[in-house]
């Protein structure tokens, strides 16, 4: 006889787990004699915008370089979309690149090349697509950032900020999962700095991509972050959370100073936290488990 299914409870439904794409664990870094980066410990959720702030060499870029595997850590792990990378060889790094874009300081255009050509650099260097497919990314990704017109110029043809959208273009070329940002508003002004930022959160939003972003720039890190970790000599020394973010807590405003209670950068970020944020200073070392 067929058993009777009917009755089988249904097991509740689960909240669903925010998926981690960035998962940094005890990294530290020394160059000679010197420690650059000591124990720092962060996750970023799938989806969300995580901006990594800091006073200069504090450690920020470094920290990047670390998560497009240009640096391997002498100690730690880095875990992107699941995947370990400190110990991939180049090939395997090459294909984990895939899945990610990055936008450069400079932004790093060819100005020999068109901006449909410098869009299309990393298709042609990680695919074998016919012209034509690689056409139509193009003309898509430049219509994402809103340059559809400006296919057929040359980078020094257009402004500072239009050429920022760009280079997100090619960032975002091959649909990555994470999009690495170093400083994206330098050298812009606070308009087009408006834009780029919107630009980003868009792309959070509706591609569903998980950025990093590296910014000294204060407005803009409160207007784009879902969390905020602050770095001071290569430690996480503060961390925020927009509280209606993916990654929101429970927890109501709560701020901590260091055990020395003496004046902190991390203060200067507390001060400000806007409605919706709460905040976390942490005193060094922080552990796992931060965010
Ligand atoms: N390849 C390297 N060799 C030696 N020292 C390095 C190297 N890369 C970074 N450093 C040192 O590590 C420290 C942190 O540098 P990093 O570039 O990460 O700082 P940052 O926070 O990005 O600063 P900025 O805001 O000025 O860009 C600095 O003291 C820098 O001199
Ligand atoms: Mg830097």
């Amino acid at each position: 006889m067929a058993a009777d299914t009917s009755q089988v409870p249904v097991p509740a439904r689960q909240a669903p787990v925010p998926e981690c794409m960035i998962d940094v664990r005890h990294l530290r870094k020394r160059f000679g004699s010197k420690v650059v980066l000591e124990d720092v410990s962060f996750t970023v959720q799938r989806g969300t915008v995580c901006v990594v702030m800091g006073g200069s060499g504090s450690g920020k870029s470094t920290v990047l370089r670390h998560l497009i595997g240009a640096y391997r850590p002498d100690n730690g792990e880095i875990y992107l979309d699941g995947e370990e990378i400190t110990q991939l060889d180049a090939r395997a790094l090459q294909q984990v690149r895939r899945k990610f874009g990055m936008l450069f300081q400079g932004g790093a255009l060819l100005n020999s090349l068109t901006v449909g050509e410098n869009v299309a650099l990393p298709i042609r260097h990680h695919t074998e697509l016919p012209e034509e497919t690689i056409e139509i990314m193009v003309k898509l990704k430049l219509e994402l950032v809103g340059l559809r017109d400006a296919e057929h110029l040359k980078p020094s043809e257009i402004s500072g900020g239009m050429q920022k959208r760009v280079s997100l273009a090619r960032a975002i070329a091959l649909d990555p999962k994470i999009v690495f940002y170093d400083e994206p508003s330098a050298g812009l002004d606070p308009i087009v700095t408006g834009v780029i930022d919107k630009l980003m959160i868009d792309l959070t939003d509706k591609m569903g991509i998980t950025s990093l972003v590296v910014t000294h720039d204060m407005q803009s890190a409160f207007r784009i972050a879902d969390k905020m970790i602050m770095l001071h000599r290569g430690r996480i020394v503060a961390w925020h959370a927009r509280r209606d973010a993916g990654v929101a807590r429970s927890a109501s405003a709560t701020v901590h100073h260091g055990r020395s209670g003496r004046s902190h950068p991390a203060a200067y970020v507390a001060k400000r936290v806007p409605r919706g944020y709460f905040g976390v200073v942490v005193s060094s070392p922080c552990g796992r488990g931060l965010g």
